[in-house]
């Protein structure tokens, strides 16, 4: 599909670098939505652009895909819509979208693509591979907070702590203690650079900090020794 000029023009403004992190927002057959956090890859071909999700075969994403081939992809630098779209989904605003069943997300996004899936394979590492057609792209009200090291870093522990979560039980102790260290350099990092004010933020990686802990070895012993001072706190 050729998309307009302004449509195109939007998609390569915002999505220039080619590799961002989004939200997607699917539906199963019986309609229940789905939100997740997830890689997006935007490939250039010229009068179109493809678009690429890998979600691995078990998330609750791949499989709706394939009840259901749509999706919208919700772009924000808000750390707190990373977080509620993974672990507090009721503080979402969903609105209906306008060319796929799946809605989009209210609230500070900064941009909306609407997909539906061309085509779906299954790639080396065991992760599918979701090739997308925009059927619409659209600017919404935008993200309230500035990009800031600290939101950035709060969405980074949240990749640590998926990967924690979905792996710890192949992981060796010694391996999740290693993700735990950088899930803690990482929030201490957020509270660090951010306003002491910020409350929701020290909220959310105190969240972040909790659940890290409940999936590192019980056995660990020192993890609190190296637990920073900035964290231990939260
Ligand atoms: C910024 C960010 C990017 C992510 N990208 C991916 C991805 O590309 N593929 C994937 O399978 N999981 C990715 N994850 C992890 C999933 O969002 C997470 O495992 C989620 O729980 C899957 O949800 P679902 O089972 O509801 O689909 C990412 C997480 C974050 C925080």
């Amino acid at each position: 599909m050729v998309l307009s000029v302004r449509v195109r023009d939007l998609v390569m403004r915002y999505l220039r670098y080619g590799l961002h992190e989004g939200i997607c927002v699917t539906i199963d057959a019986l309609g229940k939505v789905n939100t997740a956090p997830m890689g997006v890859e935007v490939i250039d071909r010229g009068p179109d652009a493809d678009i690429i999700i890998r979600p691995y075969p078990e998330t609750r994403t791949s499989m709706n895909l394939r009840q259901v081939p749509e999706f919208t992809l919700n772009f924000t630098h808000d750390p707190v819509l990373f977080f509620n779209s993974m672990f507090r989904k009721q503080a979402l605003t969903l609105v209906s979208s306008r060319y796929v069943r799946p809605p989009r997300l209210g609230g500070c996004i900064d941009l909306v693509l609407e997909c539906s899936v061309r085509a779906q394979y299954r790639d080396v590492e065991g992760r599918d591979l979701i090739i997308g057609t925009i059927k619409g792209a659209y600017e919404c009200m935008g993200s309230k907070i500035a990009y800031s090291r600290g939101a950035s870093a709060v969405i980074e522990a949240l990749v640590y702590l998926t990967k924690l979560m979905a792996l710890a039980t192949s992981m060796s102790c010694k391996e999740r203690a290693e993700y735990l260290r950088r899930i803690d350099e990482e929030c201490s990092l957020a509270i660090r650079v951010s306003r002491v004010s910020n409350s929701e933020l020290r909220h959310i990686c105190s969240a972040i900090l909790r659940l890290a802990k409940s999936y590192a070895c019980s056995s660990n012993k020192g993890v609190g020794e190296w637990v920073s001072s900035a964290t231990r706190s939260l």
